[in-house]
């Protein structure tokens, strides 16, 4: 992969570009502040959130995970907070804890309303972060390390973004991203109304929405936020290395290169990129679609199955080698585009008018309203979720002999089923033609296993709406919300305000409740379809919840009220982990002492890999668990050119025999220049009694020459 030269031609391109803002136009000066911190936590031995793969635990590190914070307030002192984190999803707990914590700091300046937390969605970050069992009971439960990492660093990007607030312009841009994403159950939506489809030219939406932050003192440009759908899925669910995945890296590439840094490794706390995610329930970032693994034959469109009648070997790829190289190509499709975009001014749009806010919580389980058009009430249902849900996607497929569009029952399933807890028929009927496979809102065995309130929140920063969907709404789900605030706007404003608008469907906001399909989608029983948890009319009670928020926000945000208060379960948690008991080392061995040395001599383009007497990494969260330091030609002394947060190095942790507490660190390099280098493994080992011990290991140089 010629990652240096990619980076090197767009930065050569790029570098000009704090120059070339042309912050003409209205525009209304706003406060900005910005911040970044680490959020990673434990890297090892700790269920990944996202695939749901019993098995899929940490060993090590390959990108890791931050919290980007953006501080927003107008004119009149209007303020809010947009959080995107390189995570799975964000819920009740965090989002409490956090909010509990910034009142220590700030008093009653932040609270629900003005603080959004979204999440990227990568699926190779630690779980056990969230406080509803069904989605914890997989990866051993809560995770007390992983909450915390996650809580603090979420906090101390605000502090940051906090202390560095100053005046600042605002530029609303978009453009295509092409090639990047691909709809992963197109049988489903190919149920939406032609009329609807023909309004459309593809099945996932292609634009990238795009804020630049410009310092309004000297016009350059401080930070962006980019929205575009697509799954953060192109590390599959084999990998078990933390990856911030496509939507990290992106970030990273953008950073990087507006930052002039050398490698791509963070966080930086001077040009932050955010790349945020949208409605991307059904958007795959595996482009070359799936296909069966044994035979090379596509998948049944409709089942997604293979000849044996399951799922598993139904499989999707993208557009890379290995997952490596298709994280790579998907993080650098969007990370270009949105460097075209900060480069490309033709289509910027001053952003004017007041940062405002609304906020309620909302009981999903129990909706039910008269719809005029279909004559008839629509009620939602309590959460539950299908039989295809055990399928999983092509994107990383579950086990057993489930498929998607699974609308029959079995008898066996229904007993395990009832066994945890029984849905009455009142349920079954609701969720129709949805065959419950877990009846999850009924299911309280120690503590709620699904939530049923869950906050709904939109913010407006002058002509952005931005809607927080506490889940993942599907491209046409997503297209309806916008229409419907869209329109809400309209009722309460002029025609050409409404069109002056950019409305941003958010998933992955505030709160998680899994999938949000359309009603045409629901009725094939995909697994979009399987997981939209509070029945066929899901999307529907949403639409009249955002357009209620969106009429709010345009006119009276004293309008909405609170709504029933979520339960904070952070007492009840219950978890199978075990802390980390003892480290030892081999005998005439110590602690961090190299097994394997690198070779003397390297050439560019390939792999340095060293081996190290290693310690349980989760015995002190550290910022970094290695360093790269190379020998500088002018002076002689060794300077810091890459930790396990960059992307060109790997840090593997291995447990060689647990009964006998001996584990290895492998860490690998592979370096982008010529020179001579050194690498560093920083450890901390845990003796029986519990003391920790700091240590560090350290290989000979070695010279990696050109060829
Ligand atoms: C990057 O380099 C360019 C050109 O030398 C300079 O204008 C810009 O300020 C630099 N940016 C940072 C963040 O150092
Ligand atoms: C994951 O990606 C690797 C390539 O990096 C591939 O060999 C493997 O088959 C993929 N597995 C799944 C389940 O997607
Ligand atoms: C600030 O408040 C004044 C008076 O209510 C209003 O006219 C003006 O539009 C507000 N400005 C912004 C940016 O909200
Ligand atoms: C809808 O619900 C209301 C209140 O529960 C009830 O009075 C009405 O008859 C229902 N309408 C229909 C069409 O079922
Ligand atoms: C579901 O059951 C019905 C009748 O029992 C049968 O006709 C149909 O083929 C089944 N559908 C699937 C997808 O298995
Ligand atoms: C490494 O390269 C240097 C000079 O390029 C050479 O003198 C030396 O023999 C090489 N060492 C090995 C072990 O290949
Ligand atoms: C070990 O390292 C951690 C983190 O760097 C530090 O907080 C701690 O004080 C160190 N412990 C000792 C005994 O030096």
């Amino acid at each position: 992969m010629k990652l240096t030269l990619v980076l090197t031609v767009i930065s050569c391109y790029f570098l000009l570009c704090s120059e070339c803002i042309r912050a003409d136009g209205d525009g209304d000066v706003y406060q900005v502040g910005l911040g970044m911190a680490d959020i990673t936590g434990p890297v090892a031995e700790v269920n990944f959130m996202g695939y749901a793969k019993i098995g899929q635990d940490g060993s090590g590190i390959h990108l890791r995970l931050y919290s980007r914070a953006f501080y927003i307030q107008d004119s009149n002192g209007s303020c809010v907070l947009y959080i995107n984190c390189d995570i799975q999803s964000i819920d009740q707990l965090v989002r409490k804890m956090v909010l509990n914590k910034l009142s220590e700091t700030y008093g009653k300046k932040f609270d629900e309303s003005n603080v959004m937390i979204a999440a990227t969605h990568t699926h190779s970050g630690p779980g056990g972060y969230l406080q509803y069992l069904l989605f914890t009971i997989l990866s051993r439960g809560f995770n007390k390390q992983s909450t915390d990492a996650v809580v603090d660093g979420i906090v101390e990007s605000v502090h940051r973004a906090h202390a560095n607030i100053i005046p600042s312009k605002l530029l609303l841009t978009q453009g295509q991203v092409k090639d990047a994403s691909v709809n992963r159950s197109p049988a489903s939506y190919l149920l939406n109304p032609p009329e609807e489809r023909a309004k459309y030219s593809s099945d996932v939406d292609t634009t990238m929405y795009l804020v630049k932050f410009i310092d309004a003192n000297n016009m350059k440009l401080r930070a962006i936020i980019s929205w575009f759908p697509v799954h953060p899925v192109s590390m599959n669910n084999t990998n078990t290395l933390v990856s911030s995945d496509n939507k990290g890296l992106a970030s990273l590439i953008v950073e990087h290169v507006m930052n002039n840094m050398t490698e791509i490794h963070g966080p930086s706390n001077s040009f932050i990129a955010s790349f945020s995610n949208m409605n991307a329930g059904d958007v795959s970032p595996n482009t070359r679609g799936p296909r069966c693994i044994d035979t090379g034959e596509p998948c049944d469109y409709v089942t997604s199955t293979c000849s044996d009648g399951k799922s598993a070997k139904c499989i999707a790829f993208g557009p890379g080698r290995n997952m490596e190289e298709s994280t790579y190509i998907i993080a650098e499709k969007q990370a270009s585009k949105a460097l075209e975009l900060i480069h490309d001014s033709s289509h910027d749009v001053a952003i004017a008018g007041p940062v405002s806010h609304v906020h309620e919580y909302v009981d999903m389980s129990s909706q039910s309203w008269y719809d005029p058009v279909h004559k008839t009430n629509f009620t939602t249902c309590p959460h539950a979720l299908g039989y295809s849900f055990a399928a999983g996607t092509t994107d990383g497929p579950g086990a057993f002999d489930f498929f998607q569009g699974q609308r029959n029952s079995t008898t066996l399933w229904n007993v395990f089923r009832n066994f945890l807890g029984k849905p009455d028929q009142q349920m079954i009927e609701c969720h129709y033609p949805k065959p419950i496979l877990l009846a999850t809102g009924r299911i309280r065995i120690p503590y709620a296993w699904a939530p049923s309130i869950l906050p709904t929140q939109v913010i407006r920063i002058g002509q952005l709406v931005l809607v927080g969907i506490p889940g993942e709404p599907t491209t046409m789900a997503g297209r309806r919300i916008v229409k419907a605030v869209t329109e809400a706007v309209e009722s309460v404003t002029s025609t050409r305000q409404a069109s002056d608008i950019t409305v941003i469907p958010h998933g992955y906001v505030n709160g998680y409740s899994d999938y949000i399909a359309t009603y045409e989608e629901y009725q094939l029983q995909r697994y979009e379809g399987a997981n939209t948890a509070y029945g066929p009319r899901t999307l529907d009670a949403y639409m009249r919840q955002f357009a209620k928020l969106a009429r709010g926000v345009f006119t009276d945000t004293r309008d909405i009220p609170f709504g029933p208060e979520p339960p904070f379960m952070l007492k009840q948690q219950i978890s199978w982990y075990t802390d980390v008991i003892l480290d030892r080392h081999p005998i005439l061995k110590k602690f961090g002492q190299v097994i394997e040395q690198p070779h003397v001599n390297y050439t560019l383009g390939e792999t340095v890999v060293a081996q190290f007497v290693g310690a349980h990494p989760n015995n002190n969260i550290l910022p970094t668990y290695l360093s790269v330091e190379k020998l500088s030609p002018e002076d002689a002394t060794w300077k810091l050119v890459a930790t396990d947060a960059s992307f060109n190095t790997k840090f593997h942790w291995k447990r060689d025999s647990t009964i006998l507490a001996l584990s290895t660190v492998t860490i690998e390099f592979t370096p982008n220049e010529e020179g001579v280098y050194r690498i560093n493994y920083f450890g901390t080992s845990r003796s029986l009694i519990g003391k920790l011990t700091n240590f560090t290991g350290r290989t000979r140089q070695f010279t990696v020459t050109e060829n």
